[in-house]
């Protein structure tokens, strides 16, 4: 494509910054099926830390590989650090890719598992040693450094496939699902190493995960996607409090959704009953609350002339630890799910069939589309 093209583009202006990523209507179909990725437009801005979040199948690894350069669009452009990429092979991309489960070289010790690249890029013993020294001090495996990687856990092998990937100095990392084959307490350590990782050497992350919980801890911005397409894109707080449409909503936690007709700028009819609602109403949509954001009280203690306080009965209380998740059916028939912190002594938690009452404060119900 020719440069005055990038000029015709509508949308943002290609950022030249190194690092950052400028995605236009990329689409990649495979030989008899829907498109994996599917007019995907997206900016990622230099020392980013990107989540792309999606159940299984939705086009993310596909979205990866083009942007690596292991698989090549049938339409749309990419650029990296404002460089046009049709033309530029995988090896000549200032990009590293992390898989979920890397091939290190077995015959190899860690070591030179992680100078590997530096020694085929020809440099010298003694510069190739500073890297690899500091790399894997930074990763903290540097008491493995002569052993061979076929004698490491799980968590050390994603260690050294991640120094790998970062001695280079890549302008951008990719990182395809890295820690799904980790076990819960591994993971979480090694999610926030990364993240103190990627922060201080600067470099772009674009992480990819089906982990809603990972993509929340983790992420500067989300990019939301389902069947290839991207859903909602921005910063995790605003994807997770004001997701735009019910897919969004529901997979990034849990949530209560009504059908809503408006009967005033501010207030609507539900399944629940009459709501209030802080957002200006306009045409049918849907009603969003979040659980944690629903407030319990015993229906004695219940606050008067409040708007959307719903009586019923608590069906169902699942201790987590932390919060009790509560099922509470309302007088009509309909069901709530609401969270409630655990900050009072455990005698002081609701029990299934105790008459309760249910608050959903106006401004904390967002409208989303279906
Ligand atoms: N090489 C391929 N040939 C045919 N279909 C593929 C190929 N790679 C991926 N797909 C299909 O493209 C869709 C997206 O796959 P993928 O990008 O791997 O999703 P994700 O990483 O989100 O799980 C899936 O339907 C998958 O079956
Ligand atoms: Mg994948």
């Amino acid at each position: 494509m020719s440069a005055t093209s990038a000029q015709a583009d509508s949308g943002p202006a290609i950022s030249a910054k190194r690092g950052a990523i400028s995605i236009r209507g990329i689409t990649r179909i495979f030989a008899g099926s829907v498109a994996a990725v599917d007019h995907v437009d997206l900016e990622i801005n230099a020392g980013e830390f990107f989540t792309l979040l999606g159940p299984s199948g939705c086009g993310k690894t596909t979205l990866l590989r083009m942007i690596a350069g292991f698989e090549t669009p049938d339409k749309g452009r990419i650029l990296i650090s404002g460089k046009e990429m049709q033309d530029v092979p995988a090896h000549k991309r200032a990009v590293n890719t992390v898989f979920q489960s890397y091939a290190l070289f077995p015959h190899l010790n860690v070591q030179d598992n992680i100078g590997f690249g530096l020694r085929m890029r020809g440099m010298k013993p003694a510069d190739r040693k500073k890297r690899v020294d500091s790399i894997m001090e930074l990763l903290q495996i540097g008491q493995f450094a002569t052993r061979s990687a076929a004698q490491l856990s799980g968590g050390q092998r994603q260690r050294v496939a991640l120094a790998r990937a970062l001695v280079n100095e890549p302008d951008v990392v990719l990182l395809d699902e890295p820690l799904s084959a980790l076990d819960a307490k591994l993971r979480a350590e090694l999610q926030i190493e990364l993240l103190r990782m990627q922060k201080r050497l600067g470099m772009t992350f674009i992480f990819v995960t089906h982990d809603q919980h990972e993509a929340l801890v983790m992420s500067d911005r989300i990019g939301v996607m389902s069947r290839g397409k991207l859903e909602q894109v921005g910063p995790v707080l605003d994807v997770y409090e004001k997701p735009r449409n019910v897919f969004v909503a529901e997979f990034l936690g849990l949530s209560n959704i009504w059908p809503i007709t408006p009967t005033g700028e501010h207030s609507a009819r539900a399944p629940i009953g009459e709501i209030s609602i802080t957002a200006p109403l306009s045409g049918d949509g849907m009603a969003m609350i979040r659980p944690e954001k629903i407030w319990i009280y015993n229906d004695s203690a219940a606050p008067k002339d409040r708007p959307n306080l719903f009586f019923g009965t608590v069906r169902e209380a699942i201790y987590m630890g932390a919060s009790t998740q509560y099922r509470i059916e309302l007088a009509g028939g309909q069901s709530v799910l609401a969270i409630d912190t655990n900050n009072q002594a455990a005698e002081r938690s609701w029990r299934p069939g105790e008459p309760v009452a249910v608050e959903l404060k106006p401004e904390n119900i967002m409208l989303v589309s279906p």
